[in-house]
């Protein structure tokens, strides 16, 4: 049984051309795609915890996170410029490791889009009810929350304001990918110049004795952290996935994936330095829900923390529709490969979307955002994309002793030095989590496997080519003997 058949890579990159799919984005689109895609509840939510785990520390947690995510992107754009077809991760390894191990990444990155997905929508939904309550609105109780996420003695059954944005992401995804580019790029702009606003506004009112002491709760408190905070960096890898309709991949694809995330740790840096200086860090215990609005309360500007809250809303939403995105193209690029069912990959002509699949996994997203407490899914979704990163680096290394000829447009410096470096940062991420997360993760690996081993490997179309290959090759043996 040929677990680790391959796709050719030669066919791969000649059938890329050839995709249905509308050619719309450049270096700028998927830059802001990128950040879209970064900047969303990991800073303007996870930030209270991450204060409150690592002190002051946390502007550290997020340079670790930032240099694994640095190591890894440089992993991620040589495949980027060397494999441009939807799919990311999944389509790399299955030209490099074989059949199986790409179908495990196929498959943590539909748990990573979404899953992140709905828990940003959870996010949002606080900040979009808090948003109303500042006009004198307020939805029902009932209808504010998943069931049993509320403090003790408080019911609620659903949480439609979650349920209503995944929908709504849904339908401008569904449109088509022009449209998408264009709201994307309206939201990106206007959640960046709130986080500039930010900074400007709040480091007035710093206090350096805030940051003594540094590390509160030691190194580990920092290392915690940083493997939290690690979602917040999640979603430069979606650029990858959206290649089949780049016009320059090989260039743009590398080229935003740097400025993505050099920009955001740039901002997040100097966020967290700023909450943690205005702020002692033990004040976020009663704020975990609005870190970075509650700070610019404390300082007394009401009116700057409601546009705070304003960008947040615009932010979170942007991440959510960047994540939708990028599960449809992964599911797209599974069921192309005949690794998933068929309806995932059917194009509609007239909106160049997949549709079906989009509707489909946007009402799951929807139903999950609405029913389930997702607050520590967000480690669940950390999890699976650190695997994936680390299934990335060690097919970097393995492609260049495979294909060594192949032409890469973009070459990833120092090999093996950084493709180590990547798994050894991601690895040490994973071993700080919690061992739920663990355990969850396992759990939906076997789920995996049930549908691998179940569906997936008798519809591949690697091995279907192969069986006909191997037919035709007895068939000529029998004439030749005859
Ligand atoms: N990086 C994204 C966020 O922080 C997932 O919301």
């Amino acid at each position: 049984m040929d677990l680790l058949r391959k796709k050719d890579l030669s066919t791969l990159i000649n059938g890329s051309y050839a995709s249905p799919l509308k050619k719309d984005l450049k270096t700028f689109d998927l830059t802001m795609l990128g950040i879209g895609a970064i900047i969303g509840t990991g800073i303007f939510v996870l930030t209270g915890t991450g204060a409150l785990t690592a002190g002051p520390g946390l502007m550290i947690s997020f340079v670790i996170a930032a240099v694994a995510c640095l190591f890894a992107s440089l992993c991620y754009a040589e495949f980027a410029s060397l494999v441009p077809v939807a799919g990311s991760a999944y389509t790399y390894s299955y030209t490099s490791i074989g059949e199986i191990v790409a179908f495990i990444i196929g498959w943590d990155l539909m748990l990573e889009y979404l899953l992140s997905a709905t828990t940003v929508s959870v996010g949002w939904s606080g900040y979009f009810q808090s948003f109303l309550e500042g006009f004198g609105i307020n939805i029902p109780t009932v209808l504010t929350a998943a069931p049993g996420s509320l403090a003790h003695g408080v019911t609620s059954y659903f949480n439609l304001p979650a349920t209503v944005i995944i929908l709504l992401i849904t339908l401008l995804i569904s449109l088509g990918v022009k449209e998408t580019k264009r709201v994307n790029n309206i939201m990106v702009i206007i959640k960046v110049a709130v986080v500039l606003l930010f900074i400007v506004v709040a480091v007035r009112f710093v206090k350096p004795s805030n940051w003594t002491p540094l590390m509160p709760f030691g190194t580990s408190g920092v290392f915690a952290a940083a493997s939290s905070v690690f979602f917040a960096f999640i979603g430069f890898d979606a650029i990858s996935s959206s290649a089949e309709e780049t016009v320059n991949p090989s260039k743009s694809l590398p080229r935003a994936m740097f400025l993505a995330l050099g920009i955001c740790t740039i901002l997040y840096v100097i966020v967290t330095a700023i909450m943690t200086g205005v702020v002692h860090y033990s004040m976020f215990a009663s704020y975990i829900d609005r870190p970075v609005s509650a700070v610019l309360k404390l300082s007394g500007q009401n009116w700057m923390a409601g546009i705070v809250d304003l960008g947040a809303i615009l932010g979170m939403t942007t991440v959510m529709l960047v994540m939708l995105y990028g599960q449809t193209r992964i599911t797209y690029s599974m069921s192309r490969d005949g690794l998933m069912p068929k309806i995932f990959s059917k194009v509609n002509p007239k909106t160049d979307t997949p549709f079906v699949a989009t509707w489909l996994f946007g009402c799951i997203a929807a139903v999950l955002a609405g029913s389930i407490p997702l607050s520590e899914l967000a480690e669940l979704v950390n999890i699976g994309t650190l695997s994936a990163f680390v299934l990335v680096a060690f097919s970097v290394m393995r492609l260049r002793k495979t294909k060594p000829d192949v032409k890469r447009v973009f070459r990833t410096p120092w090999v093996p030095f950084v493709p180590i470096m990547a798994m050894a940062s991601c690895l040490f991420l994973i071993f700080n989590l919690n061992h739920l997360t663990w355990l969850r993760f396992v759990v939906w690996l076997i789920i995996g496997m049930f549908v691998y081993f179940g569906y997936s490997r008798k519809h591949s179309k690697v091995g279907i080519d192969e069986m006909t290959k191997d037919a035709y090759d007895v068939k000529n043996d029998i004439n030749k003997k005859l």
